[in-house]
């Protein structure tokens, strides 16, 4: 397996040009699904969860076809995926095993065909991540479901009915699934306490292009009149609020300065008013945000995560090991997940001073400094925090277990590179 190294210490400096959303376009691919028409996605990452949802598509019969592309001067993926006729409605475990978002294609497949079976996702490693909602809120419209032999048996007589759905959680899997069962349904649904994330809105953009009729976009009413038919668009995916979050805290970090093209401000809002009150400089131009932390001394914040516009728990490790650089203490509380503290340990090993009080949350006090070390993490944003941990630590980092990043960090090493690490990949064919 794939390593990397990091040699700590270099103030980060420069641009770095900030994907198409991994979150939203995973979604937009099943928006696909409930058309015979060509779908195209611009701005698409290059990542290995959309590979891996094209492999789920591909299987079930969508005919995908990849065009190398620049957006804003930059290569990036367009993808066009056409499903004149599905050919399977089964996504079998080895798919949803791979990757959980794999539920995406229930809602489409249902709502079009009447039928989908998929293998129910198990836990993670932050935490269980029951599908119940998606699944409930299905039956509410009509659909039969039994679970049997490890899979989600879905089908309904004629189309979904449109009713009126109150989540009892917000949830961004739970309310795109269920927005995208909605718009072939019979009559008008409305779901009320959905998630507000920018990937949501996205998704609804693109639903409303394909002949979709829903309003309320961008609160957590969402009003879908049902169509008989929708037709195909062309669609832009937004740019990774998780991945210049992730960036910004790059910049702070190092007490350097990068901006982050493309990145919107209005996705972050949260994240950027915590970084200020840190002592960080934020400055937003039409185009990118630019986060300069060069001279400052940062103050501790404490941090909780909530759904949008709160603060993402996607970012929480990431602020998390920001606060280890910081005077004083700092809280951090995570709401959303139940084990979202497994990069703790990884990090207590560099010298960090944190301390974790049951799965909710976390004092974390400032350091004089981490010392490298051989790490891994068990997900992806985890994995983003010990890369930031290595940039800051003395000596040699060895991130292990680079599957993770390679699922949501696009060019990753290349765009640090980019702006002054010392990063490298040691390929598993590099090692003896
Ligand atoms: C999505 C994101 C993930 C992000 C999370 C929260 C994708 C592909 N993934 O995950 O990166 O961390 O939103 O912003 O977009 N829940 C239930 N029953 C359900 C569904 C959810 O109890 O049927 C619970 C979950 O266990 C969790 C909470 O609701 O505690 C929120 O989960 P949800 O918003 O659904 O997360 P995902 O859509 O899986």
């Amino acid at each position: 397996m794939d390593k990397i190294k990091i040699i700590g210490g270099k103030k980060l400096k420069g641009k770095i040009y900030i994907s198409g959303a991994k979150n939203a376009a995973l979604p937009l691919i099943c928006a696909s699904l409930l058309t015979e028409d060509t779908v195209t996605l611009t701005n698409m990452p290059m990542l290995s969860d959309i590979k891996a949802m094209n492999a789920l598509l591909t299987q079930l019969g969508t005919q995908i076809d990849e065009f190398n592309d620049f957006v804003d001067g930059h290569p990036t993926k367009t993808y066009s995926y056409r499903t004149p006729q599905a050919t399977s409605l089964t996504a079998d475990y080895d798919y949803v095993r791979k990757m959980r978002a794999s539920y995406y294609v229930l809602g489409p497949l249902l709502t079009r065909y009447g039928k989908c079976e998929l293998s129910l996702p198990g836990g993670c490693a932050i935490g269980a991540r029951p599908m119940d909602i998606h699944l409930s809120s299905l039956e509410q419209m009509g659909a039969h479901i039994e679970i049997k032999n490890g899979y989600v048996h879905a089908s309904v007589d004629g189309r979904l009915k449109g009713c009126k759905i109150t989540f009892r959680t917000v949830s961004v899997g739970a309310t795109c699934n269920l927005l995208m069962a909605a718009t072939l349904a019979e009559g008008t649904t409305i779901l009320e306490n959905s998630a507000m994330e920018p990937e949501i809105g996205d998704l609804a953009t693109l639903l409303n292009d394909m002949g979709a009729k829903i309003s309320g976009i961008g609160t957590s009413v969402l009003t879908i009149e049902g169509v008989e038919k929708l037709h195909g668009a062309t669609h832009k995916v937004i740019a990774d609020r998780i991945e210049a979050g992730s960036y910004a805290v790059a910049a702070a970090i190092t007490r350097g300065k990068i901006e982050l093209i493309n990145a919107q401000e209005w996705t972050l809002s949260r994240p950027l008013q915590i970084l200020k009150d840190m002592g960080v400089s934020i400055e937003t131009t039409p185009h990118s945000i630019i986060v300069d932390a060069q001279d400052r001394d940062l103050v501790g914040k404490d941090i909780m995560t909530e759904p949008f516009p709160g603060f993402p728990t996607d970012l929480q490790a990431q602020f998390l090991v920001l606060m280890l650089t910081a005077k004083g203490a700092s809280m951090v509380t995570e709401t959303i997940f139940e084990n979202r503290f497994m990069h703790v340990p990884e990090l207590l090993r560099m010298g960090a001073d944190i301390n974790v009080h049951g799965h909710a949350s976390a004092i974390v006090r400032g350091v004089e400094k981490l010392s490298g070390a051989q790490v891994m993490a068990t997900d992806l944003r985890a994995s983003f925090a010990l890369i930031l941990a290595g940039l800051i630590a003395e000596g040699t980092t060895i991130v292990n277990r680079v599957y993770h990043l390679d699922r949501g960090y696009e060019k990753l090493e290349e765009k640090l590179k980019g702006v002054g690490a010392l990063i490298e990949r040691i390929k598993e064919s590099d090692e003896e």
